[in-house]
């Protein structure tokens, strides 16, 4: 099962790219950038990678954002992850980042659109891989700010398959982004929003009827609503669920205790994904690992939810088509 797990074709749909840089690479471009951080070694780095709650982490993951002071510097942590896809068989991946911390630190929006844009082009080119950028605003910060990011990221519309919402949740309802979400609608780009990871399920049903998303990002919470559960699974609207993030984060206890084999068996439309994988220790494939081998999920289960990334994914039809062959044809030689 766990080569199987390893070799099969893989799509990623939740995926921060500052979440991808390991201890390594945060301290190579602190000393590079001459940017004093707190820690003396990378060891008591890689210590503070512990957290208990969303908050806690969305503080470490900042630092990563800090270490970056160029487009280069962010070119590479995105390369790095896809060097990372090639060992994986991940084939297409959809990643997200966002634009308001570089413009806050003084870079212009178009930092970490042309970094990741570039990054994809070359990974296209060099490994095959497929996806693109999903900026999200950074919901602590407020619907005014979030604005004001929608207005930077028009013009470049093209370079950006979906916008999305993510850091601190409770507190923080969809609702509050109504009229800018609308105006994303209107603006042709597809919508997705992390609801359901921390706060409860009322937020999930803000994220469907206040801004219309076209995808979830955790959503674990529905579980506790059967009306909710009801209705996602008449509709299949795709919940990317992160299982090692929402251990780190203290959703569940351990890995063995992940609700995901109950919203399989309920027919939601689940994927596996690593949300935040350095900080999370836990890569594409350890967490579809750590989902077959500690919980009911069957193999037939994994193959499933691989088909419902693929489903799920922002791809063309003729891309969904060729990643669906290339897994059918994978477990068929299996
Ligand atoms: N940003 C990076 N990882 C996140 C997560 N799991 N939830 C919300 N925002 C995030
Ligand atoms: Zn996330």
């Amino acid at each position: 099962m766990k080569e199987f797990i390893e070799k099969m074709p893989k799509v990623e749909l939740h995926m921060h790219v500052e979440g991808s840089m390991e201890a390594e690479t945060l301290w190579e471009l602190a000393h590079h950038n001459n940017y004093k951080i707190e820690y003396n070694s990378i060891e008591e780095l890689k210590a503070a990678y512990k957290f208990n709650n969303l908050t806690e982490f969305i503080d470490m993951y900042m630092l990563g954002t800090r270490v970056i002071k160029s487009e280069q510097d962010l070119y590479d942590v995105c390369m790095t992850y896809f060097k990372k896809c090639v060992e994986q068989n991940i084939q297409h991946t959809e990643i997200h980042s966002d634009i308001r911390t570089y413009v806050d630190y003084g870079y212009p929006p178009e930092f970490v659109i042309n970094a990741l844009h570039g990054a994809f082009v070359d990974a296209k080119e060099n490994y095959g891989i497929t996806g693109g950028f999903m900026p999200c605003f950074i919901r602590h910060l407020g619907n005014d700010v979030a604005k004001e990011d929608l207005d930077l990221m028009l013009p470049f519309k093209d370079k950006i398959l979906a916008i999305g919402l993510s850091a601190v949740e409770v507190g923080f309802p969809p609702s509050l982004f109504k009229d800018t979400f609308a105006k994303v609608h209107d603006a042709g780009i597809k919508v997705i929003a992390h609801a359901g990871e921390e706060a409860p399920a009322d937020y999930i049903w803000s994220a469907i009827n206040d801004i219309n998303v076209d995808r979830i990002d955790h959503g674990i919470r529905c579980l506790d609503d059967e009306k909710l559960v009801e209705y996602l699974v008449e509709t299949q609207l795709p919940l990317t669920v992160c299982p090692y993030s929402n251990v780190a984060l203290k959703i569940f206890d351990d890995i063995s205790q992940h609700t995901l084999p109950i919203m399989l068996e309920k027919g939601l439309n689940v994927s596996i994904h690593s949300d935040d994988p350095a900080h999370f220790n836990a890569y594409l494939t350890e967490n579809i690992i750590g989902i077959a081998e500690n919980t009911s999920v069957s193999k037939e289960g994994i193959i499933q939810m691989a088909k419902n990334a693929i489903k799920s994914s922002f791809a063309d039809n003729s891309r969904k088509i060729e990643l669906l062959n290339s897994l059918n044809q994978y477990v068929m030689d299996a």
